[in-house]
């Protein structure tokens, strides 16, 4: 945050101050739970069903708070007072960007891999500069205002996630904080239940790249169709990333070792470097080659870039996290999230890693498919079965289409069950599980993760490992 007066916050959200000294300067940070309020700071009082910030507005001025924003007025309380407190913090985040010249945007969208993503360029601006990165997936008309409001006069780069759930809803992330540098990774069917179609997906997605200012650029996935196509929607430069051998940055050679982690040739108009990444899965080819595109735009060398990509790590958790137990058991933690394009990525990982090796599936239900719920799940279970994954441990009736499509192969050797939670999926795993197997586990969130919990505490093993450096 810069520093700013109550006067000038009250311009910024269209409020007006009462008891309020319009001298008095916020230093940050902002804050919208009261137990994380500074001295210096300003809280966010949200009226919320259950509790209401205004309740502890009080309290935060006892902290330190040198005001709070909020919708009504609190006896003895400094206030900048508006009608929607939400709303003001999204203006009072675009009045601190607008004053950081120095800054730079890059904003990331697509079905899949937009935090992962993230994660890959925010570990590669932080070795240009001081770069601010929300923790997970905190890409919403909350989490982005909050997110810019923690860039200050010495950040360079803001990296930020924008998820859409509807059309219009990344051109709005837009006006509150407007990127300089776009980057669409795909289109796939998530939240396709809202959007009805693959092209409506496009469209909204697309809205990131209508954004940009003509000096501003798009990083586009050249290997998407859809996203390819976004070019045109923009009056930015293009960047185009991929394995497409037109593509701007891109990967030739793709090799995959033992663990699932891919070695490839980076080749950019500046010529061609080796790259052997640390993170896990065919997916990370097309992740980190939308990284590099956005480091080279800011400036980083081929050969620095190439080494950097390949000390890449994982930041946030439960995303194609693999360990190792003792036991001899290996285990693929992708709990976090599933759609059906990451569903895909990570079998294919699976089935990579365990070449020569047993393999398991525990598969969970796949959320917010809307018409193509039974349709996506089925061809999860197809893809398993194709694959040749020997077990599969389907989570929960909802998710029993993805069983069926796996019998559904006529020449798979592997056997597949439904079961009715978690627990039961871990009792059948504690049966089974020999040295030398590997295991998957994927869901929509809905305490998938239980599985790998348990699987831990079984083997009394190691915690999460990044899948390198952190
Ligand atoms: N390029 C990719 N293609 C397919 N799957 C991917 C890709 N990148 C990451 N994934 C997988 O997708 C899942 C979700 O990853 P991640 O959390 O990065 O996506 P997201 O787009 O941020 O999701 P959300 O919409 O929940 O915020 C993980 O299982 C991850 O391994
Ligand atoms: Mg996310």
């Amino acid at each position: 945050m810069i520093p700013l007066t109550l006067a000038e916050v009250a311009a910024a959200v269209g409020g007006r101050l009462a008891a309020a000294d319009p001298q008095a300067r916020v230093t940050g940070p902002v804050e919208f739970d009261s137990r994380k309020i500074t001295p210096g700071g300003l809280f966010v009082a949200f009226p919320g069903e259950k509790v209401d910030g205004h309740d502890y507005a009080a309290g935060t001025v006892e902290a330190g708070a040198v005001a709070v924003l909020g919708t009504r007025e609190v006896p003895g309380v400094p206030m900048v007072l508006v009608d929607d407190a939400r709303d003001a913090m999204g203006r009072l985040a675009r009045a601190v960007v607008d004053r950081l010249p120095d800054l730079t945007v890059i904003g990331l969208t697509g079905s899949s891999g937009k935090t992962t993503t993230k994660d890959l360029v925010a570990q590669l601006t932080a070795r240009l500069g001081a770069t601010v990165a929300p923790p997970g997936s905190f890409n919403n008309e909350l989490g982005h205002p909050y997110t810019a409001l923690k860039a200050g006069p010495d950040t360079r780069y803001l990296v930020m996630e924008k998820g859409a759930r509807g059309i219009g809803h990344v051109r709005y992330l837009c006006e509150l904080v407007p990127p300089r540098i776009s980057v669409v990774l795909n289109v796939g069917t998530s939240h396709i239940g809202e959007f009805g179609s693959r092209e409506n997906i496009a469209l909204a997605k697309g809205e990131l790249v209508e954004a940009l200012p003509a000096d501003g650029l798009a990083v586009l996935n050249a290997d998407d169709p859809l996203v390819d196509a976004m070019a045109s929607r923009t009056n930015a430069r293009v960047v185009r990333y991929g394995e497409a051998p037109d593509a701007d940055v891109r990967a030739e050679d793709v090799v995959l070792d033992d663990r699932g982690r891919a070695s490839y040739t980076l080749v950019t108009p500046e010529g061609r470097a080796p790259v052997r990444l640390g993170v896990t899965g065919r997916h990370q080819v097309s992740n980190t080659l939308a990284a590099a595109a956005v480091a080279r735009e800011l400036g980083m060398p081929l050969a620095e870039l190439a080494q950097a990509l390949g000390e890449l790590g994982l930041v946030s958790t439960r995303r194609m996290d693999v360990f190792d137990r003792p036991d001899g058991v290996t285990v693929i933690d992708d709990s976090y999230n599933a759609n059906p394009a990451s569903m895909s990525a990570a079998l294919r990982a699976l089935a990579s890693i365990g070449r020569g090796r047993r393999t398991v599936a525990v598969l969970g239900y796949m959320a917010e498919l809307g018409p193509y719920e039974r349709d996506g799940h089925a061809e999860v279970g197809r893809l398993a079965a194709e694959l040749g994954i020997d077990r599969l441990l389907v989570v929960g009736e909802p998710a029993a289409p993805i069983h069926e499509g796996a019998t559904a192969v006529g020449n798979w050797g592997g056997e597949s069950v439904v079961l009715t939670d978690q627990a039961a999926a871990v009792e059948v795993l504690r049966g089974e599980l020999r040295p030398g197997d590997v295991v998957l586990v994927k869901g929509s969130r809905y305490r998938t993760w239980d599985v790998v919990d348990a699987l831990r505490e079984d083997a009394g093993s190691v915690g999460p490992t990044g899948g390198g450096a952190a």
